[in-house]
């Protein structure tokens, strides 16, 4: 099995990080493959807790670490954690991924204030913005910083342009090229040494047997063109977008292990049909700890929709899934399940609309289930969860055709089981 994704099926937070840390172990190396420091990855060891936004997850491991051409670099973000963990493993940068500048975080930042009440909650990272350029062909991309002039020119190129956005458009304060080019010039001296051909070194990797694991951010439902549009982020999650993200062919991918909560939580704007209502929410939200790793707000919390699990199960073709944080859920007497929605006209259906207005007008339907009362933190093996417990898996299996063969019940490392 040398080559899997791990991809996020629901809205994100799913706890790929730990799910990557702990297949980390046997592998030889981790790429990400989209996104940027719109991630927050937390894993924790110990008393040790590592929030990371741009490093695949797999440094903690120590193991050799891939930035893949398909994601986007906050250069300040990224030498941070270099400068945190970079002496954990070899740190791998593709150039042709591309820089996040200081305009694309002023510009997300403006836009969403400019939306007002449409805004789409963005983590304001620049992510949006700098994916745009990038399908514009106006990106300064990660190579650009080997060479100091074409850098230089690219910034002012691109802040002719960006200045009057923002002066113009957004009525806030412009940059200055001086002060942009001296930093991206202290930026390149220190990031030299990791830009690297990344597609040749994955190739390499698998050509030689080496386990690799291609490690998303964020998740399905906030896929670009799979998501729930236009509330989803600028990239594409979803598992085949791994092959073009660090450049490999589809047929070197041989595995897909989805991550799902054993509910949902949501941040940001958008539709979200299991959303719980009334003070359920509340407590989910403090016993999951459900505020964002990256901009602290607060979570949407759900209880599990199965109807979005299985557009996921479909549209990444997961054949695992880690389910994490069950035992958030041990602290609920029942537990509604959501195996289908039901639409306007009255009828009922186990798949995800395909029309926006549809989701929109989607109405959960729940099975209930008994929840169970004891702590999980003493099973070793799934087959040792508390019985109502195991009927709770036993059913997301059963309605998703696809094995749960890790699942998390709680923060530390050592909390996922496996079958017996
Ligand atoms: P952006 O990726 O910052 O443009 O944000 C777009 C949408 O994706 C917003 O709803 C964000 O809350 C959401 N989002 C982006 N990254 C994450 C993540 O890592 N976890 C959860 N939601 C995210």
């Amino acid at each position: 099995m040398p080559a899997t994704v791990i991809v996020g099926a629901q809205w994100g937070d799913e706890g790929k990080g730990k799910i990557v840390d702990l297949l980390a172990q046997n592998s030889d190396v981790v790429c990400r493959y989209q996104g940027g420091p719109n991630a927050g990855h937390t894993i924790v060891v110990g008393e040790e807790t590592y929030k990371i936004r741009a490093l695949p997850s797999g440094i903690v491991r120590g193991k050799p670490c891939v930035i893949g051409n398909g994601c986007v670099v906050d250069l300040e973000v990224l030498i941070a954690e270099l400068d945190e963990l970079g002496d954990r493993g070899e740190v791998y940068l593709s150039g042709n991924a591309h820089l996040i500048m200081p305009w694309h975080v002023a510009i997300d930042q403006a836009s969403e204030r400019r939306l007002g009440k449409l805004a789409i909650g963005t983590t304001k990272r620049g992510i949006g913005p700098c994916y745009a350029d990038k399908a514009m062909r106006l990106g300064i991309r990660v190579q650009d910083i080997l060479d100091p002039k074409i850098l230089r020119q690219k910034i002012e190129v691109a802040l002719a342009e960006k200045n009057l956005w923002l002066e113009r458009v957004y009525e806030t304060a412009p940059f200055d090229l001086e002060t942009v080019a001296a930093q991206y010039e202290s930026y390149a001296q220190r990031l030299r040494p990791y830009v690297a051909d990344t597609s040749l070194y994955v190739d390499k990797a698998l050509r030689d047997g080496k386990e690799v694991l291609l490690e998303g951010a964020q998740a399905t439902l906030l896929d670009l063109d799979h998501g729930t549009y236009p509330f989803v982020t600028s990239s594409n999650p979803v598992a085949a977008s791994a092959a073009t993200g660090v450049g490999i062919g589809p047929r070197r991918i041989d595995r897909v292990i989805g991550v799902a909560k054993a509910y949902v939580t949501r941040v940001g704007e958008g539709p979200f049909p299991s959303e719980i209502e009334g003070p359920d929410q509340e407590r989910m939200r403090e016993l999951g700890h459900e505020y964002g790793t990256v901009t602290g707000r607060e979570r949407r919390c759900g209880w599990l929709d199965l109807v979005a699990l299985r557009y996921a199960v479909r549209v990444n073709g997961i054949d695992q899934l880690a389910l994490t944080k069950l035992d958030v859920l041990s602290h609920f007497a029942e537990l509604p399940v959501c195996v289908r929605y039901r639409t306007p006209d009255g009828s009922e259906t186990p798949d995800f609309p395909a029309h926006q207005s549809d989701f929109h007008a989607a109405a959960p339907v729940y099975q209930v289930l008994p929840g169970w009362s004891e702590p999980l933190d003493g099973c070793a093996s799934l087959e040792e969860l508390p019985e109502a417990a195991r009927t709770y898996v036993e059913l997301v299996e059963r309605e998703l055709g696809v094995e749960v063969t890790l699942l998390g019940t709680g923060a530390e490392r050592s909390s996922v089981l496996t079958r017996a």
